[in-house]
């Protein structure tokens, strides 16, 4: 892990505000809070926490779909902190997700091959170049093309899932940001698409920010680890320092799976950012 980081933060940010209006009390939320963390290009940062620790805060950061309040974020050398209009559509085609539940963050009116197409189309590829790339992304996915004109609801979830990675794929990113990529999958399945994504990163040379509450993937997927808890990284150090000698005793309770760690996200909101992916209208 002697690269360049191609992610880095410097005490990265997020409080969220609610409220106060109608004389009503202004709340706020502390979600993010004084994060550092470098991601080397080509690497895997695991990112480890309960439920509400801030994981999927920091990764969205990350990708520039939430806006800090706090701190700097740093992308292949640069500060995309505070860049705005074509510059982050530009920047961001370089930077996708992987969300949790597959079915739920493909459009279901769309075939197979149109969702992948989307962003290429956003992007101004389309026809036949579109369909070459479709058929390429989806044998590099594990997929058979001739599954192309299939909807999402007849196919399986791992399957889905493959679609989804396929999507996220298709603008060549540098950067995934994996956010419980395997979490609702059947066990049979998670294997699979874990190495699909260690296969696929090491055929492309991707970077990413593997979060999961199961500790024992990250020691799979990762090489460095940081366990959040209430916002803040409460320890750190390679997957299998901290998973053989965790120091600090929530990563202890993290491991015991004493705490309870996942919890059903928003997903409306989670779709509603997806199209902030593809169209990069944020
Ligand atoms: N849009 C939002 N508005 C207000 N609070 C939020 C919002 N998104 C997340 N939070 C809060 O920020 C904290 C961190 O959430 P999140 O990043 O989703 O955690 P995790 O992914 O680790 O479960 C939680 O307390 C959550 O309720
Ligand atoms: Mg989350």
């Amino acid at each position: 892990m002697t690269a360049a980081p191609l992610v880095e933060t410097r005490g990265l940010g997020k409080t969220f505000t609610s409220g106060g209006w109608w004389g009503g009390a202004r709340e706020e939320k502390v979600a993010v809070e004084g994060v550092d963390i470098a991601i080397p290009a080509g690497g895997t940062l695991g990112c480890v926490g309960e439920s509400g620790s801030g994981k999927s805060t920091l990764g969205r950061m990350l990708i520039r779909l939430i806006e800090p309040t706090a701190g700097s974020i740093h992308f292949d050398g640069r500060d995309i902190t505070a860049i705005g209009g074509e510059d982050l559509r530009a920047t961001r085609r370089h930077m996708q997700m992987v969300f949790q539940d597959p079915l739920l963050s493909l459009n279901p009116r769309r075939t197979i091959g149109a969702n992948i197409a989307r962003p290429l189309a956003n992007f101004g590829i389309r026809g036949q170049e579109s369909r070459d790339r479709v058929e390429r992304l989806m044998r590099l996915c594990g997929l058979d093309p001739s599954q192309a004109t299939r909807y999402p609801n007849e196919i399986s979830g791992g399957q889905c899932q493959r679609v989804a990675i396929a999507r996220a794929l298709a603008l060549e990113p540098k950067f995934l940001f994996l956010d419980e990529p395997v979490s609702a999958l059947d066990v049979s399945v998670q294997a699979q698409i874990l190495n699909l994504l260690l296969d696929i990163q090491a055929e492309l040379g991707l970077t990413y920010l593997f979060v999961t509450h199961d500790l024992k993937l990250i020691e799979f997927m990762a090489d460095e680890v940081v366990v959040m808890r209430h916002g803040r990284v409460v320890e750190r150090g390679t997957a299998e320092a901290v998973w053989n000698d965790p120091q600090h005793p929530y990563t202890r309770n993290l491991l015991d799976g004493v705490l309870r760690l996942d919890a059903p996200p928003d997903w409306d909101a989670l779709t509603r950012r997806l199209e902030g992916v593809d169209t990069g209208a944020a």
